[in-house]
């Protein structure tokens, strides 16, 4: 099969995003284009992300990023093979304003139309950057969603644990709120917590060595409001007892994946681990699921930051992941809401996908 060239577009949180990419699966493919329109100045004074401001945002300036996206890959639509847009999960508004310009576009083209699931462009990313081979154990770590599964296939997603309560990338960003720095709370957090002492107040581990491998980080940031309300602290250090209560929380349930990843394929004789979503873009983070995946034999996959982060790149391979295996989506496909990974292939288990957003 000759190379494939996919355009992406993805609107289903806060950031606008276009990307040409080409390539055939297992990967890597080649990004020719990858535009993201961040609308992080538009929510700041909310301290979290508006959809309402959020969808017109993004319909203000998708077409122009399309453009943009297909000039700077050198390309006209009509040397795309297919149109792919973020169909679910996320809000609503934002991803009907995506889907709806993609269904437009194919309309217009007459090119196949696929509604991508956004978590599984987040899974499928480490294809695209690295050719990851499937299956491999992935730790999806963002602001919606906290999961860690096996990936077996393009749509093929067993689910090992999910959130039980926040995400992480939300524990950051409400942690952040409490103690007064800027949104997006990570990446702040993680600049304050360099400076600060992991040790320096004690935080809770939720679930920590419990069996299972879900996750809870609600009460890590109720935690941190009381400590608040009852003493003046040292804001770097708060961070850096909060970061290392999140590192401890990953590792341990990461850790107990990694045993049923083994269990259930055992033939992998160089299991990988992949780390997806924009936390990974933690550095700390990073490192220590780095000795982690080390210690348990584990290869470990991180894709580039700004690949981790919503973007259109991973969109457009995850459609691109489909069309080579002759998926294609009629144009009344619905946006959804809500759509867990696990049900991707019709085997249900949707129960369990408690942050199936
Ligand atoms: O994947 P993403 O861009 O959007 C979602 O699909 O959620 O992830 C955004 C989340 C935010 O919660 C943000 O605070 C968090 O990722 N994040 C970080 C860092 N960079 C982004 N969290 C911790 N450390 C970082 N360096
Ligand atoms: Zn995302």
């Amino acid at each position: 099969m000759d190379d494939l060239t996919i355009l992406g577009l993805e609107t289903s949180c806060d950031e606008t995003a276009a990307a040409v990419v080409t390539g055939l699966p297992p990967g890597p493919g080649r990004i020719r284009s990858n535009i993201v329109f961040s609308q992080n100045e538009a929510h700041a004074p909310y301290g979290g992300v508006v959809p309402e401001i959020a969808s017109r945002a993004h319909l203000e300036i998708l077409d122009d990023l399309v453009e943009q996206s297909l000039s700077q890959a050198g390309i006209t639509l009509e040397n795309v093979d297919a149109i792919a847009a973020t169909a679910g999960p996320g809000l609503i508004g934002g991803v009907m304003v995506g889907l709806t310009t993609a269904k437009a576009l194919a309309l217009a083209t007459g090119k196949p139309l696929l509604a991508v699931n956004h978590l599984a462009g987040h899974a499928l990313t480490a294809r695209l950057t690295h050719g990851v081979t499937f299956p491999f154990l992935l730790l999806l770590i963002s602001g919606g969603h906290c999961q860690i599964l096996a990936v077996e296939g393009p749509i093929k997603f067993r689910l090992y644990g999910s959130t039980m309560d926040d995400a992480v990338g939300e524990a950051f960003d409400k942690t952040a709120k409490l103690i007064g720095l800027p949104y997006p709370g990570g990446p702040n957090v993680e600049k304050r917590a360099a400076s600060g002492n992991p040790h320096a107040y004690a935080l809770p581990r939720p679930l920590l060595g419990r069996g299972g491998m879900d996750f809870s980080f609600s009460g890590l940031k109720t935690a941190v409001r009381q400590l608040t309300a009852q003493r003046e602290v040292q804001i770097d250090d708060v961070c850096a007892s909060f970061q290392k209560a999140v590192i401890d929380i990953l590792c341990d349930r990461t850790a107990q994946a990694m045993g049923q990843f083994r269990g259930d394929f055992p033939k992998a004789a160089a299991p990988v681990l992949v780390v997806a979503g924009g936390v990974a873009a933690n550095r700390t983070i990073g490192e220590s699921l780095k000795h982690l995946a080390e210690s348990h034999r584990f290869e470990i996959r991180v894709p580039p930051p700004a690949y981790c982060t919503d973007n259109a790149a991973m969109i457009a391979w995850a459609g691109l992941e489909r069309y080579a295996l002759g998926g294609r989506d009629p144009l009344d496909v619905s946006p959804r809401a809500r759509w867990p990974l696990a049900s991707l292939d019709g085997r249900g288990q949707s129960g369990k996908d408690q942050d199936g957003a």
